[in-house]
């Protein structure tokens, strides 16, 4: 009976039909007044995102991807220079970098959380001769414990950027929102994240006036006054339409997070029930091989833009193709890290540098979590993997 359901790993149509004619009708109101690009609607927009974020400014721009290019720019970031990230993250993170003609310079991770580990941050430190920046990502939508990070921002004299791409509404173990502590937060509105455009979209936050400003005039070619340019930017705007869509998106955005963490819970409870312990306790603590995501404790907030389930690595691809073969869509991120990345060979790191991020490569697996999972949904996902694993343990004994 089960293999009758279908879980997609992203239900996109879903959502939609639930907000339907509110967004027909913000799309027909840009329509008529055919103010496409810039104008009130973008502005609208920008002033919520930056009351959402518990920032004084928002500037909304083509993509996340741009987004984290126009920080690194604002700050001043160019060739030669040396920005610390996670190897084990998008791929953005570390191109945006690059195209700049600056040098990613990749720490590891914290195996429980996913998130840069600052020992390791600190170990990248000292290899710097001209470090820049670092940039922490916000990984699957928990945050990186960001007081740590400002300290270090101050121990080493260099801005902080934030990567908060998957992390919209974040909170962190202060109970502060992603994005609103460093110099510039960087968000994506990519279709697949909580608060997903209609194509691409991405938004800078800041408390600071002066990179509001420089952000501004970054995303229309450097230009201000219109046609003089004291520097060169990039053509990197949100339009209109996206903005008037996310704007309707963004009202549901809470709402939506919560059906994400109680769908997280859920899949925390069949597992467990099941046997497995939490991230917090590796895989070679033995049991159950298997470990759901470490919730961190309140004030924080984990928004689940991703629920990322890890396993042994000799068992991790036949589970996704099982999960397939009951109609269950899984996605892996990431399955390369940065470091091991073919473009960034020049860079000279070599298989085994960066351990934590190798190994959560080879073991992770992000299930369907997305809000509008039915109970019937969550219970074929977890029953499917339940029996998988288990029946990969019996071979073994
Ligand atoms: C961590 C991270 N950084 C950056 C980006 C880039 O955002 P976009 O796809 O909107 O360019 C993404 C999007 O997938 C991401 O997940």
């Amino acid at each position: 009976m089960t293999d009758s359901i279908t879980v997609p790993v992203l239900d996109l149509k879903a959502q939609y039909q639930t907000i339907k004619p509110e967004i027909e009708r913000a799309v027909a109101e840009v329509l008529e007044s055919q103010y496409f690009i810039m104008g009130p609607t973008l502005k609208a927009l920008e002033d919520e995102i930056a009351e959402y974020c518990h920032t004084k400014y928002a500037v909304g721009c083509a993509s996340g991807t741009d987004a984290i290019l126009l920080a690194l720019m604002a700050l001043g970031i160019g060739a030669g220079d040396e920005v610390i990230c996670p190897s084990y993250t998008f791929f953005a993170t570390a191109g945006c970098i690059h195209r700049l003609g600056a040098i990613p310079v990749f720490a590891d991770i914290d195996p429980v959380t996913y998130n840069m580990d600052l020992k390791s941050v600190h170990k990248a430190a000292k290899r710097c001769k001209k470090l820049k920046a670092i940039m922490p990502v916000h990984l699957f939508g928990q945050a990186v414990d960001m007081t740590e990070y400002l300290e270090l921002r101050e121990d080493l004299c260099v801005p902080v950027i934030e990567d908060a791409a998957q992390a919209i509404g974040t909170l962190d173990k202060d109970g502060e929102r992603a994005g609103s502590r460093s110099s510039i937060g960087c968000f994506s509105f990519y279709p697949s994240k909580n608060l997903g455009a209609y194509g691409d979209g991405g938004i800078c936050t800041t408390s600071d006036e002066t990179f509001a400003e420089r952000l501004s005039i970054l995303r229309v070619h450097g230009s201000k006054p219109k046609y003089y340019h004291s520097i060169v930017g990039l053509n990197s705007r949100l339009d209109a339409l996206q903005a008037a869509i996310l704007r309707v998106k963004l009202k549901y955005l809470d709402q939506w997070t919560q059906g994400r963490q109680s769908n997280a819970a859920r899949y925390d409870q069949l597992f467990s029930d099941a046997g497995a312990k939490d991230s917090s306790s590796p895989l070679s603590d033995g049991g159950f091989p298997l470990r759901t995501p470490a919730t961190p404790d309140a004030p924080a907030r984990h928004i689940y833009n991703q629920y990322v389930i890890r396993v042994p690595e000799d068992i991790r691809d036949g589970l996704r193709d099982e999960l397939k073969n009951k109609n269950v869509g899984t996605e892996i991120y990431y399955p390369l890290p940065l470091h091991e990345q073919k473009c960034f060979a020049y860079l000279g790191y070599s298989p085994g540098d960066l351990p934590q991020s190798e190994q959560a490569a080879r073991q992770t697996l992000a299930l369907p979590v997305y809000p509008e999972l039915t109970e019937e949904q969550i219970q074929h996902v977890a029953n499917t993997v339940v029996s998988f694993v288990n029946a990969q343990a019996a071979v073994k004994v």
